[in-house]
């Protein structure tokens, strides 16, 4: 089936800031649309995010440059073309070979890059993930297990706390397949409100961060996982497990090679390793997301000499979703799971590379969202196309959030019901 129209627009992302969104219209009429997500702790490797730097208009953030490249440049070479999403992600990798994106922008190419996906699976009457399934080659597609962050700090809220992310990991029983997402995020849903709950009756802030998690201030980084704990405790017809997104690149301190903790400070990555070894012994964390920094490699190779055969370490800011970084990463010995975010690395066939670098090497995966978000799907479909083990996707609340947990529970009765 033809494409008859392509064309890109600017709209505004979860923290009321520009973003790209992309229609791509095929020769039956259908439309289908894809948007951008941005991030606030930017890996110094991701790809470049275009802005118009126009400090007249809309603070400099607009994104109009990228929406003229879209309608000028890339509509023209896809009208009128039948679709094929693989060849035609080729070609906007073509447009700009900087690994960086730095001409272009990676929102600029993603925005089409997802909607081409889209639209393959409306021509062909298929579900996105189906699509994806197919093009990366997954025998089996599957239901990823929620991290949902409950609590958030760093760069995403303006409390106290260094940490960035404490995520809760409902366990699924494991009796029925179909049952098992339900409960999960049923176990999200309950976990959240009844936290909220605490924290109002303790007199604390109920405000939330960018993901949607609380954001009260606390002594120290540990508290939240003592908070959690008793949580979960009250909880039992529910059972969950604990991860954190450090973030650590955020707290670094290039000149001294050191971390500074809300409480603990400069720490060396010695220092750091023992303190998370220390909240693994006291709380039942199965997840440190970049735990060290992105420049801090020897640091990474301690902590995952120290604690990667108990803990799952993910790369973020490390990996910024590129396939040769992950392989360096396997030979360095540096974490033992990967973030994935599509946009960090500008095309969807270059994340699928990205996934494939990593379950070729027996990585866990964890697919993401980012901190500003839009409504667009597009990351549960992925996860559930490319069977990966994690997605995490925010708190369970919040309109940009709780979409995708939504259409992963459509997936799910489309998988398993
Ligand atoms: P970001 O945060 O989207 O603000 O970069 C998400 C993350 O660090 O995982
Ligand atoms: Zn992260």
């Amino acid at each position: 089936m033809q494409i008859i129209n392509c064309y890109a627009y600017e709209i505004f992302d979860s923290r009321g800031l520009p973003t790209i969104e992309c229609c791509i219209q095929l020769a039956n009429g259908h439309k289908v649309y894809a948007s951008v997500p941005s991030g606030a702790s930017v890996g110094s490797a991701e790809a470049l995010e275009l802005r118009d730097d126009n400090t007249n208009r809309l603070l400099g953030k607009g994104v109009l440059q990228a929406v003229n490249y879209i309608n000028n440049t890339i509509a023209p070479k896809l009208l009128y073309q039948e679709i094929n999403a693989l060849a035609m992600d080729s070609m906007l990798m073509d447009l700009d070979h900087h690994p960086q994106k730095i001409t272009i922008g990676a929102n600029t190419i993603l925005a089409v890059s997802m909607a081409l996906f889209k639209a393959q699976a409306a021509a062909e009457n298929l579900e996105l993930y189906q699509i994806l399934q197919r093009v990366s080659g997954t025998a089996q597609a599957k239901m990823p297990t929620p991290m949902f962050n409950v609590i958030n700090g760093g760069a995403h809220a303006n409390n106290n706390l260094h940490v960035q992310e404490y995520m809760i990991v409902p366990q699924a029983d494991d009796l029925d397949a179909h049952k098992n997402y339900a409960q999960q995020l049923h176990a999200g849903v309950v976990f959240y409100q009844t936290l909220k709950q605490q924290l109002h009756d303790s007199g604390q802030s109920t405000n939330v961060g960018d993901e949607g998690g609380f954001a009260p201030n606390f002594v120290n980084d540990a508290a939240p996982l003592q908070l959690l704990t008793d949580i979960a405790q009250q909880l039992p017809q529910y059972s969950y497990k604990f991860a954190l997104d450090v973030a650590a690149s955020e707290l670094f301190n290039e000149k001294t090679q050191s971390y500074d903790l809300l409480q603990e400070k400069n720490l060396s990555a010695q220092q750091l390793t023992d303190i998370y070894e220390d909240w693994c012994q006291k709380f039942d964390i199965i997840s440190i997301e970049d735990g060290m920094s992105q420049t801090d490699i020897m640091g990474w190779k301690t902590l995952t000499a120290q604690i990667g055969n108990a803990v799952q370490l993910v790369g973020d800011d490390i990996f910024v979703t590129s396939p040769m970084k992950i392989r360096k990463g396997v030979l360095q010995k540096t974490a033992n799971a990967v973030l994935i975010k599509p946009n960090q690395i500008g095309t969807v066939s270059q994340t699928l590379a990205a996934i494939d670098a990593c379950k070729n090497n027996n990585l866990k995966i964890v697919i993401s969202h980012r901190s500003g978000e839009t409504n667009d799907t597009f990351i549960a479909d992925l996860a559930v196309g490319t069977a990966c083990h994690y997605i995490k996707a925010g708190a369970p609340a919040r309109g940009e959030r709780i979409a995708k947990y939504n259409r992963l529970l459509v997936l799910n009765d489309m998988l398993y019901a």
